[in-house]
Formats: structure tokens, C-alpha cells, sequence
């Protein structure tokens, strides 16, 4: 375990947050090396024996020291913009293990994507292939493509999270595929690689995941017979994490369906994960301003604000609150909701909760190394939180806390 209480200190490894808290001032994330090692390196182990590729997904949390270390393990990745390019490469990854997905890639992004040799533009749309053929004859290069269909797949979790039925914007329509591979095996500009999809994010049922991947290697099995022959089948992301009381099944068996389904296929089988590597390997340590006893609710208020987590406020998503100093508090335990200081009715980090908090303690908010900094913002001018990642008694700052400053650094005013 990551976070663990130590004579009744929370613990990042062997670091207690107390002292990351003096050192480094709170709100702040911390991140352990062990734990996001650990998330790789179980599907390193599960993928073992076959073709395949762990494409860390950066937007989970796109750090410079997380790319670096996933990047030293041998991990490819799954990025969405030119930015995220930009930043696999500043740390260290590899382009020609990198995949870029998304609808909507500009014409500048396929241009730096092709410029930097990226292993493959996931396509989504044909306009889009249109768009990747036309630069990449300009350029006098073939682009390594795979479209991104859409397999029509109830994922079964939450919906701004789900990604793979008919109605979502991404992918291309499992009926018009075979079509498009078509089309695109004619285009000089387009050299076909492989095959991906997606089917939502936070799944904990493996059914949909194996059905996923039998209806897509059904389709790599018609193009082979059309003769395009494929190179990687990519089935995404999406592996769940214990945020409360879910019990996602370990990632070897998770796969287990969808390994058997592809068992004996030549493909190099891709799967990219974001928040399964890092979203348990992060806590929110943030400090108690006031402890606000209301009408018809008691309030905890703290630091850390919704600019910091977005997810209670955008899907209503649970992460647990841990008190940094276990039982010491001389405060009675009560129930509070967990609030910032943002002005909105929607920040809150976490309902009805019982703890016992003064003003002045630590909590930390678990399970907030996923899309919690990537989805942060400066909202009510509120500089970002440090970030701070842990090996072992060593804990390194690895983003500075953000400086009023440098928030209107940017802006001018007319003269
Ligand atoms: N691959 C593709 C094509 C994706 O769209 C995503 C996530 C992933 C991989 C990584 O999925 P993961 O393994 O992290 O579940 N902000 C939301 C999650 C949005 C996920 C978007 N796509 C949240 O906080 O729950």
C-alpha cells in the first residue's frame, strides 16, 4: 500500500504527509513511485507471452516525473493533443510508441505528430482521414493509421464516462468501417497499422471489455480477408479503480476474457491505460481552514477547492478523506461535508462524512492521482496545487505550487 498510517501518521511510502505538508505547503498532490510502478508492472505481467504494448494514457495525469518513470519502464502511450506530445517527448518517451487519439486534431497537431514519427494517428472520422492523407502526401511521408470504431458496447459505468455506444461522438461507426479501411488502403498518404477503440473509462465488468474485443478482432479477421492486414489490435483504456466500495478484479484477470479472445493472433495487442496506473497512486493533501457547524449541514472547510478536483462537482464521484494524524485530534467526531473556499455551490470535495478535524489538521483525499491535476484550473485566480512524488524516504517537488503572478502573466491591459 501506498498510504499507510505509520504510529499514526499517514504515510506516502516512508514519507510522512505531515512533513510534505511543512515542506512544500498544502494544497498539494503526492504521488508514490512505488504504487504507479507497481499499476505498470501488473500489466506488464498480465500482456507477458504475447505481442503487446502498455500505452500509459497521459491524460490521466500528464507530470513530467510520471511520463519519466512510466517512460523508463518501457511504456508507450496513448496521447489526445500536441501538447501531450510535446510533453511525452520533454520527458523522455519514446514517438514510436506513442499513439494519438481524438476527434479533432488539428491540422498542426497531425503535422507535428508525422514530423516527430508517432507509431500511429487513431482516426476517427472520414473527414479526419481525409485531413491525414492530404498533409502526409504534402509532407511526402505515408501516415501510420488505425481508425477508432466505435463496437457499440454498453461499458455499463457512468455516462459522461462512456465512450463506446453508438451515440457517443468518438470513433466511427462499426457498420461503416470496413468501408473507410477501404477507402484509406487506396490513399498514397495513409499507411494502415492497425485497429483501436475505447468503450468508457472506470469499467469494473469485464464482459463488455471481452466483447469489445471479439467484435473488433471479428472485423480485423473481414479486412485480413480484403487483404489489409493489420499490425496492432488497440483496445483501449478504462480499467477500474477502488475509489469506495468497488472491487475491480485484478488487471490479469480483467483481461483474461479478452486475452483468450485474441489468443494466437499475430496483432501486437495495445491497451492504454491512465487512470488504473495512477489514479490509487495519489492523495490531495490539503489543510483545514475553519470547521463551519451549520443549520442543516456542518461543514469542514479546506484549501483544496473544486479548481483542484472536479470530479465530486462533475460526476458526483466519491473519493475517500483520510485525516493525516489518526485519532489525535481532540475535535468530537461529527458529520461534515468537505468544502473549498470557491465560490460555488458545487465545490465540495466529498458529502457527509464522518471525521473529527480541527482547524489547522491535514486530510488527505484519496484516489486523486487521475484526472484530478490534469482537470485542474485557476478558477477564482487560485494559483494549482504543488506536486510532490515520493520513492521510498526521498520525496521529490516535481511541479511547483503556481504563483499569483504567473496566473496573469499573460495578460495586458490596452493602453
Ligand atoms: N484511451 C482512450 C481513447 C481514452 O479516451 C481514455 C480516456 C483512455 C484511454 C484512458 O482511460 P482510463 O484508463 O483512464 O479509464 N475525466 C474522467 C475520465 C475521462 C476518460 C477519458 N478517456 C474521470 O475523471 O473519471
Amino acid at each position: 500500500m501506498a498510504f499507510t498510517y505509520r504510529s499514526g501518521a499517514l504515510c506516502a511510502e516512508q514519507v510522512p504527509l505531515e512533513e510534505l505538508a511543512r515542506r512544500f505547503g498544502t494544497p498539494c498532490f503526492v504521488y508514490s513511485a512505488g504504487a504507479i510502478e507497481g499499476a505498470y508492472r501488473e500489466f506488464a505481467a498480465a500482456l507477458q507471452g504475447r505481442p503487446a504494448l502498455v500505452c500509459y494514457s497521459v491524460k490521466a495525469n500528464s507530470n513530467l516525473a510520471v511520463l519519466a518513470l512510466l517512460a523508463r519502464l518501457g511504456a508507450g502511450f496513448d496521447i489526445v493533443s500536441g501538447g501531450e506530445l510535446a510533453r511525452v517527448l520533454a520527458a523522455g518517451g519514446d514517438a514510436r510508441k506513442t499513439l494519438f487519439s481524438g476527434v479533432g486534431k488539428s491540422a498542426a497537431e497531425i503535422e507535428l505528430a508525422l514530423e516527430k514519427g508517432v507509431a500511429c494517428l487513431n482516426v476517427e472520422s472520414a473527414a479526419e482521414l481525409e485531413r491525414v492523407d492530404a498533409i502526409a502526401r504534402r509532407r511526402g511521408q505515408r501516415a501510420p493509421i488505425a481508425l477508432r470504431v466505435n463496437p457499440d458496447i454498453d461499458p455499463r459505468t457512468h455516462p459522461y464516462i462512456s465512450t463506446g455506444l453508438r451515440e457517443s461522438k468518438f470513433g466511427v461507426a462499426y457498420a461503416e468501417a470496413e468501408a473507410l479501411y477501404a477507402r484509406a488502403a487506396q490513399m498514397a498518404g495513409i499507411e494502415i497499422v492497425g485497429i483501436g477503440c475505447h468503450i468508457g473509462s472506470q469499467l469494473t465488468h469485464a464482459a463488455p471489455f471481452a466483447e469489445a474485443a471479439q467484435r473488433i478482432a471479428a472485423l480485423a479477421d473481414r479486412l485480413e480477408r480484403s487483404g489489409i492486414r493489420l499490425r496492432h489490435i488497440d483496445l483501449g483504456g478504462g480499467f477500474g479503480i477502488r475509489y469506495r466500495d468497488e472491487t475491480p478484479q485484478p488487471i490479469a484477470a480483467f483481461l483474461d476474457g479478452a486475452l483468450g479472445v485474441l489468443a494466437g493472433r499475430r496483432e501486437t495487442l495495445i491497451v492504454d491505460p491512465g487512470r488504473s496506473i495512477v489514479g490509487n497512486a495519489g492523495v490531495l493533501l490539503t489543510r483545514v481552514e475553519h470547521v463551519k457547524p451549520g443549520a442543516a449541514r456542518n461543514f469542514i472547510v479546506v484549501d483544496a477547492a473544486v479548481n483542484d478536483l472536479l470530479r465530486p462537482a462533475l460526476y458526483g464521484a466519491w473519493h475517500d478523506v483520510w485525516p493525516v494524524r489518526q485519532a489525535e485530534s481532540g475535535a468530537a467526531a461529527g458529520v461534515y461535508d468537505i468544502v473549498g473556499p470557491v465560490c460555488e455551490s458545487g465545490d465540495f470535495l466529498a458529502k457527509e462524512r464522518t471525521l473529527a478535524a480541527r482547524e489547522g489538521d491535514l486530510l488527505a483525499i484519496l484516489s486523486t492521482g487521475a484526472y484530478a491535476m490534469a482537470m485542474s484550473s485557476n478558477y477564482n485566480s487560485r494559483p494549482r496545487a504543488a506536486e510532490v512524488l515520493v520513492q521510498g524516504d526521498k520525496a521529490h517537488l516535481v511541479r511547483s505550487r503556481e504563483s499569483v503572478e504567473q496566473l496573469f502573466a499573460l495578460e495586458r491591459i490596452p493602453g
